[in-house]
């Protein structure tokens, strides 16, 4: 393989293709190393086409024949794609080809796990099954023939037959290529069904290896859900007869929307009580409903090209969102939401990698299935339909759905449906898809005579390729409460569309407090200097109860950031405000638990560069340890009734109720074992029925530096359950002492069950090593050095994976200069290895900066 100067691609040359396609038939022959694909595509002239260079993508494939019309033909072949002369009009292209699942470590493309054959496609895989278009504006219908011996043989759409050794689909819903999919393995199913709004029976299957079918009821009652939720919420109705879901262990992200026909990380759908968290199961019903619901926003109406790929991959979040918080409460979901936003698409958006929601230009575009393209994609739907209300966003929707079924559409699309709903002209809002970098809104204040002023302003700062911003259109709900408590000012929206805006509240008796951007209402930072005093007053009075939990995390970070910097002791306003929450049966467990939460490590670190300072990894892990010593000190008395009330009596459920219970009960839980040398956690771990309550538990000893014991019984009860044993491997790494964290982790990977192929199980040791942020940045630069050696270990085998994961770098301007230094050695290290991935060289490049 030579190693080509890869090759940038943008937006503004978009044209659209030469050619389009009615249907696809392919045939299957499968086989570990030897897998013949044979495909017969009827393909005739786009009208719309500025060209007519017939030209198919195809990548590591063995050209066995090809012809046109019937009559072999000798095409021209790169290893990019093959081109040849074509008749006038319609015509039809054959070709047989011989791929290589069993050497396919990529997981893209047909690969094998297990035994199991599976496909991933998004965003450029099927290029590596067959010679195809393989852009998402040719959209085709599917016929497929599978032969195997394997017993279950799946692909997308309805079952045409099927008798031993083969099986034939067929898709009547024409689809881009991305959405292809085919299984076939040795599987076992957990049926069900599910009647739609116009009464049609839909049969529903999750397909798991034998020995897993007790972890999928959950997954089963989730797409149950979802597919009413969908109904009800959005009018959408599933349109074949049939619904498969499979899950597979070697899988590079969460789960993949194929129609009919998605396919799960095993992580994104297996669970049970004794092996599954709370948060896991949270994150599969998350997972099932946004695949679920990519069938209308992504399938039914997909991306014309991969820089819209926000318009599926936003919509979809935002509409997960929804009905994670329809099922499971509002408030601790965007507060959660805000949380991650936070500490990873800010963090993105801050530094190297930042690019627009809808970036211009990609190299590779796997490294652009980011948190700004999904989260913050899903925060500009979440602002628009705050700016046009519920109403008028229903009506959009079922606009966009009526005008653009079977399109492959754009983000202008998109927008102007809003317009056209509603008479708002969004071209000031549409800087929201161009514009990288999160925006700062700066608000001061002042009161006299009964009026009261809010000056905002806003700026974006500089980022790559973009010097210059203009101002966005946020939207910041306000609130006004007096000093008794009382709300004298609703929740209002304003509209901030210029550099700087006043805004003006009259006939108020005194000076108010605000609570600003409540709900969260733009993904930007706010830069408002209220005092601790004010702080501690919405923390205890504000009905908004994301910023009344924002207003704790406010006052939490104010203490560690004095606590880092002065050494100076936590302020009494927070400790006696978390206490009262803390105490206050009327907030529910999951609420406080949230309360609770502290700042992460790496978000102190982010505070003190945005203060200005270089953080210093080590003080930060110190002063958190330091307060969390102290609430434990100071909330002594309550930590054992508040531990007691959180028992959830009967057997285990994973609804929110309960969730909510076990979240601040481990909570309280890794307190008391600061106090008790880890009784309590002992006692727990010895009891726990359910995994939720044993990994808290297990998980609480380690940061004490104790639960030898337990993990090694831990491991010996869950050896042969490999989800399980990823949280085994992870939990020792992200609660090593820092100083021990990269051992602990270089150590892991000599364990016999450490297997470089299963993306999982590499995230498990190096996601769990970048989460331990003192660890990683121990002043020997040993974490840097561990991560880039093995990134250079997996990038032949697994580059999208390397990729992803290299992004554990990305702050590494941050820090002094022994640490820069560290880091960039180590990025150029990677950057200087032979043959690096086309994925990793973008990635570590832009890191490089
Ligand atoms: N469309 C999938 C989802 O969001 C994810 C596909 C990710 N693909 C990739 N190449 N990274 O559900
Ligand atoms: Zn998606």
């Amino acid at each position: 393989m030579k190693d080509a100067a890869p090759q940038t691609i943008y937006l503004r040359d978009y044209a659209p293709p030469a050619f389009l396609i009615d249907d696809v038939q392919l045939t299957f022959k499968l086989a570990p190393s030897a897998t013949r694909v044979l495909s017969r595509i009827h393909f005739r002239p786009n009208p719309d086409a500025k060209d007519s260079v017939f030209f198919l993508h195809g990548e590591n494939l063995t050209l066995i024949r090809t012809a046109i019309n019937g009559n072999t033909i000798t095409p021209e072949v790169t290893d990019e794609g093959l081109t040849c002369t074509v008749p006038d009009g319609p015509f039809v292209f054959e070709a047989e080809v011989e791929i290589d699942p069993a050497a396919n470590t990529s997981l893209d493309g047909l690969y094998m796990s297990n035994g199991m054959y599976c496909t991933q496609c998004e965003a450029e895989g099927f290029r590596k099954i067959t010679y195809y278009p393989d852009r998402p504006d040719v959209m085709a219908t599917f016929k497929v023939r599978i032969e195997s011996e394997l017993p279950v043989l799946l692909s997308n759409g309805n079952p045409v037959a099927q008798d031993d050794g083969w099986a034939e689909w067929s898709d009547p819903w024409p689809k881009p290529a991305y959405l292809f999919a085919l299984v076939a393995g040795d599987l076992v199913n957990h049926p069900d069904s599910f009647t739609t709004m116009s009464g049609r029976d839909v049969a529903l299957n999750i397909w798991v290896r034998p020995g897993d079918e007790g972890k999928c009821a959950f997954g089963m009652e989730a797409l149950k859900k979802s597919m009413k939720w969908d109904e009800e919420v959005y009018g959408r109705e599933y349109d074949l007869d049939l619904f498969n879901i499979v899950a597979v262990d070697d899988f590079n992200m969460g789960a993949m929307e194929n129609k009919g026909l998605n396919i799960f990380n095993a992580a994104a759908v297996l669970a049970s009580p004794e092996t599954a968290t709370d948060a896991n199961f949270e994150r599969i019903e998350a997972i099932i409903a946004h695949e679920y619901f990519h069938n209308w926003t992504g399938n039914r109406i997909t991306c014309r090209d991969w820089f819209q790929l926000c318009l599926k991959e936003g919509l979809t979040v935002f509409r997960d969102q929804q009905f994670t918080g329809d099922m499971r409460g509002h408030a601790v979901k965007r507060i959660d939401d805000a949380i991650a936003l936070r500490a990873h698409q800010f963090r993105e958006d801050a530094g190297p990698l930042a690019h627009p929601v809808r970036p211009e230009s990609f190299v590779e575009i796997n490294n652009f299935y980011t948190m700004t393209v999904y989260e913050k994609g899903a925060e500009i739907i979440g602002m628009l339909r705050r700016l046009v209300g519920a109403g008028d966003y229903k009506k959009a929707l079922d606009l966009y759905f009526a005008r653009h079924d079977g399109d492959a559409a754009t983000i202008e699309d998109w927008l102007a449906v809003f317009t056209d709903a509603t008479g708002r002209d969004l071209t000031q809002f549409a800087r929201w898809y161009s514009q990288a970098g999160t925006p700062k809104v700066t608000v001061r204040d002042e009161y006299s005579n009964g009026t009261y002023r809010l000056h905002l302003s806003q700026s974006t700062p500089p980022t790559p390729g973009q010097p210059h911003k203009e101002p966005l259109v946020i939207p910041i709900a306000v609130g006004l409460l007096d000093e008794g408590g009382t709300e004298v000012v609703k929740t209002t929206l304003l509209e901030l569309t210029e550099a700087a805006e006043t805004f003006t509240f009259d006939d108020l008796s005194g000076k108010p407090i605000a609570s600003i951007q409540r709900d969260f209402s733009a993904p930007v930072i706010l830069d408002y200097p209220q005092s601790n005093k004010d702080l501690a007053f919405l923390l205890a009075h504000d009905t908004d109860p994301f910023n009344k939990w924002d207003a704790g995390r406010r006052l939490a970070q104010d203490v560690l950031l004095r606590m880092v910097r002065d050494d100076a002791a936590p302020d009494a306003a927070y400790l006696d405000g978390l206490a009262t929450v803390l105490r206050d049966d009327s907030y529910d467990p999951a609420f406080r638990a949230c309360v609770l939460l502290l700042p992460s490590e790496e978000d102190t670190a982010t505070a003190l560069v945005d203060a200005g300072q270089t953080p210093d990894p080590m003080a930060i892990y110190h002063a958190h340890e330091a307060l969390k010593l102290l609430l434990a000190q100071q909330l002594q008395d309550s930590l054992p009734r508040l531990y007691a009330d959180m028992t959830v009596t009967g057997a285990y459920s994973p609804d929110a109720v309960a969730t909510g219970k076990r979240s601040l009960g481990n909570a309280i839980l890794s307190l008391m074992s600061k106090l008790d040398g880890g009784k309590q956690a002992s006692a727990q771990y010895t009891d726990a029925d359910n995994m939720t309550q044993q990994l808290a538990a297990l998980a609480a000893l380690l940061k004490i530096g104790k639960g030898q014991p337990e993990l090694a019984a831990f491991e010996t009860q869950w050896q042969n359950d490999r989800l399980v044993m990823d949280k085994w491997f992870g939990l020792q790494v992200s609660c090593a002492a820092p100083r021990l964290a990269a051992t602990t982790a270089a150590n892991l990977t000599a364990h016999p069950a450490f297997d470089l192929k299963n993306p999982n199980r590499f995230r498990a040791v190096f996601g769990a090593l970048k989460s331990n942020t003192a660890g990683f940045h121990d002043p020997s630069g040993a974490g840097y050095d561990l991560l880039a050696d093995w990134l250079i270990k997996l990038d032949p085998i697994n580059p999208q994976t390397t990729a992803r994961v290299s992004t554990s770098f990305d702050t590494w301007k941050r820090y002094d200069p022994d640490r820069q230094a560290k880091m960039r050695g180590a990025l150029q290290r990677i950057a200087a290895t032979p043959h690096l991935s086309r994925d990793t060289t973008e990635m570590v490049t832009r890191i490089l900066g």
